[in-house]
């Protein structure tokens, strides 16, 4: 099997709640409702590329309860390839995820199964890997299967792509440099950087020095207000689209498996940026994670919408 996109990565149910606030301690409170949803941020990632036409491998383990099918079968659904996702001992990965009035999210992973995906796991899958044009990395898998996967990338001479979320402290920066993107937040850029990123000069600074460690291409998320692409020949602000904001859940995966589909089918960076940054927005309108990502014609269809 030869996929232009192999995820390697983590899967988990996504138990979403929408608040009107959050508890205090003690205390027991009603929220108006609850959604089950498909989600954890490698697959997320994966099923927003494969949505939009790339062949997508997904590297994972899913648990060995029934949680665990239902990814197995979530995946066919969306057309991924299963030959690298393997069944855990553990039970599958559950995200408790809490949505409030301004469509803002608290979340809670418990990893599970995703912690199964060892190192040894990916030797088990070289083919797949070796095939792939871009490979997509998160961290809600061990980080020692990140650094293995970005130094086989690098054997292999395969574009690798590290997204450090969520933030992981104990991320090494010997490993970040060996990637040809990597795309924190301002907080993630901060923690690594032990630089201050308040105001967009100052992230500037802080990304430059990622590239002159190494780094290919630093794109720093800004939320609504697009992405800063730092190179060693550039640094540009790719802007978004404003949109009506229902639901931010998984928005930043949707940006990461846009971005994977539309640089691997050939767009320059600054185009498949631009692109990525646009169904990003679109999937913040709509409830859930995955539920919310388009294919590439809805997803045509609701930009011409928006930008006439
Ligand atoms: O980025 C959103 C995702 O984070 C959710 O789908 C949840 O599963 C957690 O992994
Ligand atoms: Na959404």
């Amino acid at each position: 099997m030869k996929s232009d996109i192999v995820v390697i990565g983590s899967n988990m149910i996504d138990l979403i709640t929408y608040v009107d606030r959050m508890p205090v301690e003690g205390e027991t409170i009603e929220a108006p409702e609850f959604e089950m949803g498909f989600g954890g941020k490698g697959a997320n990632q994966a099923v927003a590329a494969s949505r939009l036409g790339s062949a997508v491998s997904m590297i994972s383990m899913v648990g060995q309860d029934a949680f665990g099918q239902q990814q197995l079968a979530n995946f066919k659904e969306n057309n991924i390839d299963i030959t690298g996702v393997g069944v855990g001992t553990k039970n599958s990965g559950a995200a408790p995820i809490f949505v409030d009035k301004s469509s803002d999210n608290r979340i809670l992973i418990i990893k599970g199964a995703n912690n199964e995906l060892t190192p040894a796991v990916l030797d088990q899958h070289l083919d797949i890997i070796k095939g792939a044009k871009l490979i997509v990395l998160q961290q809600e898998i061990p980080l020692e299967t990140n650094y293995h996967a970005i130094d086989l990338a690098n054997e292999f001479n395969i574009p690798v792509l590290l997204n450090p979320a969520p933030a992981n402290d104990d991320l090494d920066l010997d490993h970040v440099t060996k990637v040809d993107f990597f795309t924190p937040n301002e907080t993630e850029l901060a923690t690594l950087t032990e630089l201050p990123t308040g105001n967009l000069a100052e992230i500037k600074i802080a990304a430059k020095k990622l590239v002159a460690m190494g780094v290919k291409n630093v794109i720093v998320t800004l939320g609504s207000k697009g992405v800063l692409w730092v190179s060693d020949k550039t640094d540009q602000i790719i802007d978004s689209i404003k949109v009506k904001a229902v639901d931010t859940t998984g928005a930043g995966d949707s940006f990461i498996g846009a971005f994977a589909h539309f640089y691997t089918d050939d767009e320059d960076i600054p185009t498949a940026l631009h692109n990525a940054n646009r169904y990003a927005a679109i999937t913040v309108t709509k409830r859930g994670t995955q539920k919310s990502y388009p294919t590439l014609e809805n997803f045509k269809k609701e930009i011409e919408t928006i930008e006439s």
